[in-house]
């Protein structure tokens, strides 16, 4: 309601598009009570007009960035956040690159505008780490650039001297990425010092930076001088109040500005303004961008330099030749400043005093007069000054800079130095002013005319409104032929003397009798007195007024010199930033192409800005200056007056009051907008005219607000396009809740079903799992139960054949019997009473007769060791056949016998007898079976050696063979040779082969054996005879059962009485100190086949055999 009432309080309009009656001083009385309410912003229509209140006003706090985000533009209060927003939200909404111009006099207000713009969609768009990261560089950007771009003038305690396009680079959600800072008095292009034509050319130096980079139109000119009363640039008073003693110490500077001559040797101080803490401030912006410590040293070096060049006093002196030459007066300074940059001093002081040229191919090192040295002197503080402005614009630049490859939408923030009239101007007010008439055009060209034009041009209805076209002025400056800049040109570059004064004779030629232009001349011609335009000036006919500019400097300026030298020099330098400031003077990098003038240079950066601004929506500020000394919330009506005029402030309001503000093609229109009728949404087939004929009338809107052009529909008045726009947001909003809704059905639908089909699915394994082991589980207890029905079937089934069976027996047996009664009790009568007899007899006849036939067909083999006999055919013969194989095997034996030679017999005789002897009783007996007895081992007929043995043994020998005695003491064997008489047993010596002892056979009382197979034999000895004195013998014969056999088979020849033998483990015997009891024991195969005695003390022996 307070917004309204501000719009329509008459006294105090907020948009002067209704202001009643439509008058200059309604207008200023409006801007005037508005003022004096504190009410510093007024619209004309979207026009933000700004009255510097020149004091702080509580309108810029966070509640009101709140209040003017996403706000009506004209249902609030005017205010700068309101502008700022609307081009905000037309950026991020409507995809329309922005750039907002601000402009105005010095000091009317446009940086602090700007900045305002800066902080406020700072403050609005969305916030994360990165993001306000990019804002804080953005915005720290700003006192940086002023402390080392502003400055104080007579107009403005902290004055832009360079002017300023921020091009402030966006995301598609309106984040700020990034931006681009173009340092110019609208100038993006290089400005290059200049070299002058040939001979001099040589003398200067070439442009420093590739095309692309920026330079500045910076008002260098101050940094050498200023008038009483302004400053130089604020870097320098803070400098020397805020460093550290320690900093300006390393700086070689004195904290005292009345030491420096660049700053006036006065004492500068400003109310209000405190460079220390700017200094500080400026230092952490610095920081906050990204400058590292040692740029910040090296940029501040570079500072010191420049002002310490100001105090480089030169002297004059004359050479030999008479001509006058120029030396340093105090060499401090150039030390100081030479240790500074890594110079060698002599080198600077070359430089400064002298320079080279060149003629016709040879270097001439000629000396320069005080006057050149300290012009020289001055354009070198002011081309590094201006160098190291540039360097640090792109510094800045390449820490805010985008990276590339994203997206972006871009508003562009433009604050130039505003429109200046001086008492006495010159070049630099004559290319401030020349911007200004352009960016006035801009604002006539996209305001006054072209509306205009365009109504007639779309065949609207449409009274012309007058208003005054800058081009004329524009023509007058840029003209590529006859303008201006085109004959100062001309002038710096024609051959021979060149000044000032032919510079203006040729304006006064040109120009005699254009409207805009005046000088001396002119106005002579035209019989006019004018004490106020002196000679050498000429005025133009500014859309903001009349300027006199004074021609002196021009030429100069324009052609911008240094010295080729003192480009060298520094090159030459060790100080690494000043020394890229002047890549030219590489002398390895000579350039003869002429550079571009200042004044071409402006000219084209001017067009490339204008280029660009009508490439973007353009939202306007115009501030305006209220008083000339700077005093808080006084509005000084002539000086306001002024500037509305020139602003063309009336103008604007009336094209505003006659014309629409809003005009927008009919397809885009449409598509913006069709989603609020149902007619044309979502689709219209018609022409887009139609269409939007169709959406308006359904709106209802009021005819008279809406105007149909041949391609344009036109809204009259900003609130039915808020209307519009209100109602396009519900509706979007409505439509997006729909879409939403659509989508979540959508989707919750897409849920259910793949929900719903997993869950069938899940179910039906489930189902199946659930019924496969249910089966499984019956399968089981049916196959169980069957088994039991089976089981209990089958048994019974078992129980009842067995019954069966038993009774079938039974009937079997019992019919059986039966039947043979029943066939006995028939047939006795038939029979006689022994026939049973005496068929059962001649069947056991037939049944034997059949055996024993049987038996002489298949009688056994005749072998004896063949026992096999067949067996009884039926069980009454067994005992017959038993005895029968008896009889067959005796017979068999017989047979054998009485084929046997008498030799055969006495050896089977012997064997038999062995056989009676030891069968079953010793082990040895089954290996001897095999060997044949053959009696005599040890070939007594046919070894000589055994003559005397032979003769001993005559024909009466039985046995010989080698034999082991043990000796009875030890238990020790030793070898000797057995022979056996048939009445003696002789043992001999075998070496000598002489009878040892000689035994009869009587002697022998008996002999032992052990049941084991070795051949060990004691021989008992009867105790009467001659031998049995030394007590029985103990022998080991390798043939035993024979030599056992054969003693027992003489001595029965020889006695008729058996040996008695004894086989046992035990056995007890004689020898001459006492009974022995002598055990034999078994054990494993030893090294010998000899056993072994061991005797158990006197009375014991054992004999391990094998
Ligand atoms: N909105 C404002 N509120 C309070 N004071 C203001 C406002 N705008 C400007 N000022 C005061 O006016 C002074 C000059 O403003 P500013 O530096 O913005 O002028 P300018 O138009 O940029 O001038 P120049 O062209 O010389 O750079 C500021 O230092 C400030 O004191
Ligand atoms: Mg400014």
């Amino acid at each position: 309601m307070e917004a309204t009432t501000s719009l329509l309080d008459a006294a105090a309009v907020g948009d002067l598009v209704m202001l009643d009656p439509l008058s200059e001083e309604a207008l200023l009385r409006t801007l005037q009570e508005r003022f004096s309410r504190e009410e510093i912003y007024t619209y004309i229509g979207e026009v933000v007009i700004s009255v510097n209140p020149y004091k702080p006003l509580p309108i810029y706090t966070p509640e009101k960035v709140e209040e003017y985000h996403n706000c009506n533009f004209f249902a609030v209060k005017p205010h700068i956040y309101a502008i700022a927003d609307d081009a905000y939200c037309s950026l991020r909404d409507r995809d329309r690159d922005q750039c907002i111009l601000i402009t105005g006099e010095s000091g009317a207000g446009k940086t602090e505008a700007s900045k305002l713009v800066m902080s406020y969609v700072a403050a609005v768009s969305s916030k994360g780490e990165e993001v306000d990261k990019v804002k804080e560089q953005l915005l720290q950007s700003n006192p940086v650039l002023e402390a080392f771009g502003n400055a104080k003038t007579i107009r403005n305690d902290n004055s832009s001297r360079f002017g300023k396009y921020m091009d402030v680079e966006f995301d598609f959600k309106g984040d700020p990425l990034g931006g681009v800072i173009t340092n110019c008095q609208c100038c993006p292009l290089p400005s290059p010092p200049r070299w002058s034509q040939p001979p001099l050319s040589c003398s200067y130096t070439h442009p420093p930076f590739p095309p692309q980079t920026l330079t500045d139109l910076l008002e260098k000119s101050r940094i050498v001088r200023h008038v009483k009363g302004e400053r130089n640039f604020h870097i320098f008073y803070q400098l020397l109040a805020g460093g550290s003693a320690q900093l300006l110490q390393k700086l070689k500077l004195r904290p005292d500005c009345s030491y420096y001559g660049y700053l006036n040797r006065e004492k500068s101080v400003l109310p209000g303004m405190d460079d220390a803490a700017n200094f500080r401030a400026m230092q952490d912006a610095m920081a906050i961008i990204g400058f590292t410590p040692t740029e910040v040293t090296a940029l501040l070096e570079v500072t010191a330099v420049v002002l310490k060049l100001g105090n480089v006093e030169l002297s004059s002196c004359f050479q030999a030749s008479g001509m006058e030459a120029s030396s340093i007066t105090e060499p401090r300074e150039l030390q100081e400043i030479s240790q500074l940059i890594g110079l060698d001093p002599s080198t600077l002081e070359q430089a400064l005093c002298s320079r080279t040229v060149k003629v016709r191919d040879e270097s001439v090192l000629t000396a320069l007069s005080v006057s050149q040295g300290y012009y020289g002197r001055d354009a070198l503080a002011k081309n590094i000054y201006s160098r190291l402005f540039d360097w640090l614009v792109n510094r800045i630049n390449t820490s805010i800079k985008v990276k590339p490859g994203k997206q972006r939408k871009v508003m562009g923030v433009l604050d130039i130095y505003g429109f200046e009239i001086f008492q006495d101007n010159g070049f630099e007010q004559f290319i401030i002013n020349y911007c200004n008439e352009k960016l006035q055009q801009i604002f006539i060209l996209m305001t006054l005319k072209e509306e205009q034009e365009e109504y007639v041009r779309e065949g609207i209805k449409w009274t012309p409104v007058e208003f005054f076209d800058n081009s004329i002025i524009c023509d007058l400056i840029e003209n590529s032929k006859v303008g201006i800049l085109a004959m100062l040109d001309e002038e710096c570059l024609r051959p021979g003397t060149v000044n000032e004064d032919t510079f203006i004779t040729k304006l006064n030629q040109i120009f005699a009798s254009h409207k805009r232009y005046e000088s001396k001349e002119t106005l002579n011609a035209k019989h006019v007195t004018d004490i106020s335009l002196p000679l050498r000036c000429f005025r133009i006919h500014h859309y903001a007024g009349k300027v006199t500019y004074n021609v002196t400097g021009f030429i100069e300026k324009n052609n911008d010199l240094l010295f080729r030298d003192l480009s060298q020099a520094m090159w030459a330098a060790r100080h690494t930033l000043l020394r890229s400031l002047f890549p030219e003077g590489d002398p390895q990098r000579p350039s003869l192409k002429l550079p571009p003038t200042t004044g071409s240079q402006f000219k084209a950066s001017v067009a490339t800005l204008m280029k660009n601004l009508y490439s973007k929506n353009p939202n306007y500020i115009r501030c305006i200056k209220p008083n000339d000394t700077k005093t808080a919330m006084l509005f000084t009506p002539d000086l306001v007056l002024a500037q509305v005029r020139y602003l063309g402030l009336m103008e604007n309001v009336r094209v505003r009051r006659a014309g629409y503000a809003f005009r927008q093609l009919y397809q885009p229109f449409l598509k913006r907008y069709k989603m609020l009728s149902r007619r044309t949404w979502p689709h219209w087939t018609g022409s887009d005219r139609e269409g939007t004929e169709v959406l308006l009338a359904e709106l209802k809107f009021p005819s008279e607000e809406l105007a149909y052009g041949h391609t344009k529909i036109f809204i009259r008045s900003p609130r039915t396009l808020f209307d519009l726009e209100k109602r396009r947001q519900q509706r979007v909003a409505e439509l997006a809740t729909l879409i939403q809704a659509m989508f979540r059905g959508w989707r919750c639908r897409k849920q259910y079903q793949l929900m719903r089909k997993s869950q069938i699915l899940i179910s039906a394994w489930f189902r199946g799992h659930a019924q496969r082991n249910r089966y499984k589980q019956m399968k089981r207890s049916v196959l169980l139960l069957q088994a039991y029905a089976r089981g209990w079937k089958s048994r019974r089934l078992l129980r009842e054949l067995k019954v069966q069976r038993r009774r079938h027996l039974a009937a079997s047996t019992i019919s059986a019997y039966w039947k043979g009664y029943q066939t006995r009790r028939t047939y006795r009568r038939y029979f006689r009473s022994d026939a049973r007899t005496r068929l059962s007899n001649f069947i056991y006849r037939r049944m034997v007769q059949k055996y024993l036939m049987g038996l002489q067909k298949n009688l056994p083999p005749m072998a004896v060791l063949d026992r096999t006999w067949p067996p009884a055919p039926y069980k009454f013969l067994s005992d017959a056949n038993q005895e029968l194989k008896g009889i067959f095997y005796r017979w068999k034996c017989k047979k054998y016998r009485e084929q046997l030679s008498p030799q055969q017999r006495a050896v089977l005789q012997d064997k038999l007898c062995a056989s009676e002897l030891f069968k079953d009783k010793k082990a040895l007996y089954a290996q001897s079976l095999q060997q044949p007895f053959r009696g005599e081992y040890l070939g007594l007929t046919q070894n000589r050696k055994y003559q005397k043995l032979q003769a001993v043994a005559k024909d009466k020998l039985v046995m010989a063979e080698a034999v082991q005695k043990v000796n009875r003491a030890n238990g020790k064997t030793v070898p000797r040779l057995l022979l056996l008489t048939t009445e003696h047993l002789v043992l001999a010596d075998p070496k000598a082969a002489q009878p040892k002892m000689v035994l009869s056979l009587s002697d022998i009382r008996g002999a032992s054996v052990s049941r084991f197979s070795d051949g060990l034999l004691a021989l008992h000895l009867k105790e009467t005879s001659t031998a049995g004195g030394k007590g029985d013998l103990l022998l080991v014969s390798p043939h035993l059962i024979e030599l056992v056999t054969r003693l027992h088979q003489t001595l029965m020849d020889a006695t008729a009485q058996a040996l008695p033998l004894s086989i046992a483990d035990q056995f007890s015997t004689r020898f001459p100190k006492g009974d022995v009891a002598v055990t034999v024991v078994e054990s494993a195969k030893g090294s010998s086949d000899v056993p072994v005695c061991k005797k158990r003390g006197s009375h014991k022996m054992e004999i391990l055999v094998h």
